[in-house]
Order: C-alpha cells, then sequence, then structure tokens
C-alpha cells in the first residue's frame, strides 16, 4: 500500500516536474491510531452504571473500574486530561491563563492531528479562539474547555481553528473515516452533559456520538473512545467526603483487548495523558522552566492496552458497583 501511493506521487512528481513534497507518514499508534473522548460531568459512578444505556456501553467495552476524578472542581480535571500538572494555578472553575505546556506541544511535531468539539461553543470570525467564560443561550462554558486556559493555544490563530463547535463540525469530520483527526475531544453542553441535568438526559446525546462513530467503519478502524466524567457529585450530601470515583468504559473492538470486561487498575485522568504519550511514543510533556515536575511521569496506561500478559478480563464478573 505504502509503496504504491509513492510510486503515484512519483510518478506525478516527475510528469509535473514539479519538487515532490516529502511524504509524511501518518504515526502509527501503539495500541490505537485515533483517540476519542467525550466528557460528562458530576455524576457518582453507581448512578451512571445503574442507568439502562450507561450500563449498555459496558457490555459493549472495557470498563475502567478503579478510574478517578483528578481533583475537584470541575476545571482542573480538564486541565489534567492534556497536560502533566493542574497547570499554572488553575485550581478552582475561574477563567485562567497559563504558561504550562499540553499534549498539543507534543502532537504537531509528531505529526498527530487534534480537533477539540465544543458544543454550543462560537469561535471568533477568523476562527481565533472566544474566549468568553459561558454563553448562557447555548450552555457553553470554557472551564469545559481545557484548550481556551493556555497561552500558546489560546493566543495562536492556527491552533485556535481546532477548537470548533461541535454540532456544526463532529459529523462532517467523523465522516472523513480514515482521515479524521487522530485525537478528538468532546465536551457536551451544560445540559447534555449532565452537569444541569442528570445522566438520563445526557443518555441520548451520548448515544448520538457514539452512533455516528460506530457506524462509520473507516472511522472506527484502529479507533479508541473513552467515555468518561470530570468527577464525581461531591455536591450533593449524600456522596460529599467520598472517593472520587467515575463511569469510565472505552469503546472500540479494534484497540481493546475484551469487551464486557472490566479493568480494575486504579486511574486517574492523567492515565489519559500517560496512555496517549505511550501510544505515539510521545516524550513528557515539558515543564516551562525545565524542571521535571511532570505528573504524567507517574501513572500506567490503560491496563487492557498494555497487553503484558495480565489476564484482567478473567476478572469478571464485573463488579462495577463498588
Ligand atoms: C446500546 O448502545 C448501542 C450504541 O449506542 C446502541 O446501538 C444500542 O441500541 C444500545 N442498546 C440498548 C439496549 O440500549
Ligand atoms: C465489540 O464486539 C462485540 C462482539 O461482536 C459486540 O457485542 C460489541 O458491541 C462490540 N463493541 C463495539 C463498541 O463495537
Ligand atoms: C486571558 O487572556 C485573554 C486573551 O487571550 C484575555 O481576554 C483574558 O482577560 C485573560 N484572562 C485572564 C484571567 O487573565
Ligand atoms: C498570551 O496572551 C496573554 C493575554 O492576552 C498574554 O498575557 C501572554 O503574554 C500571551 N502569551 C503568549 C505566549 O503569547
Ligand atoms: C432526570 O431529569 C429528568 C428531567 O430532565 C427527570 O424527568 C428525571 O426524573 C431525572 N431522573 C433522575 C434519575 O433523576
Amino acid at each position: 500500500m505504502k509503496f504504491s501511493t509513492s510510486l503515484i506521487a512519483f510518478g506525478m512528481a516527475a510528469a509535473t516536474a514539479a519538487m515532490p513534497q516529502p511524504r509524511v507518514d501518518k504515526p502509527v499508534g501503539k495500541w490505537f491510531d485515533r483517540y476519542v473522548v467525550i466528557v460528562f460531568e458530576n455524576n457518582n459512578k453507581d448512578v451512571t452504571f445503574g442507568h439502562p444505556y450507561w450500563y449498555n456501553l459496558t457490555e459493549m467495552g472495557m470498563v475502567l473500574g478503579d478510574f478517578h476524578g483528578t481533583t475537584h472542581p470541575s476545571q482542573p480535571n480538564y486541565i489534567t486530561m492534556i497536560s502533566n500538572t493542574i497547570a499554572g494555578g488553575v485550581f478552582d472553575d475561574a477563567d485562567h491563563n497559563t504558561t504550562q505546556m499540553s499534549l498539543i506541544d507534543l502532537f504537531e511535531p509528531a505529526g498527530i492531528t487534534w480537533r477539540a468539539y465544543m458544543e454550543g461553543y462560537t469561535p471568533l470570525s477568523n476562527g481565533g479562539c472566544n474566549p468568553i467564560s459561558e454563553d448562557d443561550e447555548t450552555l457553553y462554558v470554557r472551564k469545559h474547555n481545557p484548550f481556551m486556559s493556555f497561552d500558546n493555544i489560546r493566543n495562536n490563530t492556527k491552533r485556535c481553528r481546532n477548537i470548533v463547535n461541535a454540532e456544526q463540525h463532529f459529523e462532517n469530520d467523523v465522516a472523513l473515516g480514515a482521515d479524521a483527526p487522530m485525537y478528538m475531544f468532546i465536551t457536551p453542553n451544560l445540559d447534555n452533559d449532565a452537569h444541569n441535568t442528570n445522566v438520563s438526559y445526557a443518555a441520548p446525546a451520548l448515544q448520538h456520538y457514539v452512533d455516528t462513530m460506530l457506524n462509520n467503519a473507516d472511522f472506527m478502524k484502529n479507533t479508541m473512545i473513552l467515555i468518561t466524567f470530570d468527577e464525581n457529585d461531591i455536591y450533593s450530601p449524600k456522596y460529599f467526603g467520598t472517593d472520587n470515583n467515575i463511569y469510565s468504559v472505552l469503546l472500540g473492538n479494534d484497540t481493546i483487548q475484551c469487551y464486557n470486561c472490566n479493568d480494575q487498575q486504579y486511574y486517574n485522568h492523567f492515565s489519559q495523558v500517560v496512555t496517549i504519550e505511550q501510544n505515539w511514543g510521545l516524550d513528557y510533556i515539558p515543564q516551562p522552566d525545565g524542571s521535571e515536575e511532570g505528573w504524567d511521569q507517574w501513572w500506567l496506561p490503560f491496563g487492557l492496552l498494555r497487553n503484558d500478559g495480565q489476564d484482567i478480563c478473567a476478572s469478571s464478573p464485573c463488579d462495577f458497583f463498588n
């Protein structure tokens, strides 16, 4: 395949006597060639596993049964999904601008394409980043869009063009099949992500994303989808003080070693970063001051991708509720 593509490229270049462009091969992942994450809000895992649609997905994929939000409240959880510290003092839900680096700084030199899909988000007319805190009509909030906090993304129009309105772009991008972005981050609006609602309300929104992807075999080739939450429902008295344990399920039968199975290793949102770094052979995310403080060195990649001989699938029957 690669050989014949090169031949065609060479033939065309020769015919037009143009300088052939160097052919950049797509980086090939160790476990997956595309990573998709969809992030929901503020629910305890017993509630989520207890809902029929969300439970149904556990039978189609691999449950990460001991997955934790990194912290509270929302925003720093999102930051830790794409970076290596709770960057630049982003410990609350207020707007912050940070000089920290992120996965994006690793993706671009490696040729890993990316896009962030934000429901209800309106970029500036030139595609630049719109730093508004919230849009009361569309229920977009900046605190659920971690990319916006990084100066080297928010100040860079080219990068900003990869942060798009989900409603306008997600389906078209999935329809690109094999050519869809290799890293896709999806944030539903405050109703669809269960923040202002609950997991029953959010289920059809989730199903729309899941079905759009699963119905496209070219897109799903070597694709891994993580469905997760930012944090648990710490704000309800019932769960106050409990462990920050959340529903997280991986889908994609080309990439996970088993479905309807349960990986009981401890994970948190930094594990996403570690999984992505190790999948594409990327370095750790650098610290702007050159220090080695990065927390992406401390966690394991998702277990059933590690293929290290552990038969975690044998741990059924799955006990998701503990
Ligand atoms: C389970 O989820 C899949 C994917 O969205 C969907 O096609 C199927 O109808 C669902 N089944 C049930 C029983 O909810
Ligand atoms: C994975 O394969 C199994 C068996 O064919 C199927 O039941 C399940 O729905 C598949 N999961 C996904 C996400 O396609
Ligand atoms: C962050 O930078 C944007 C411009 O990129 C600016 O509009 C906003 O006020 C800054 N926010 C903070 C909290 O410094
Ligand atoms: C990014 O924009 C912020 C606010 O506009 C500014 O303070 C900062 O110096 C800029 N940083 C870079 C790296 O361009
Ligand atoms: C979820 O919210 C809907 C309204 O959108 C409500 O009808 C339903 O009872 C709620 N379900 C639960 C389990 O709280």
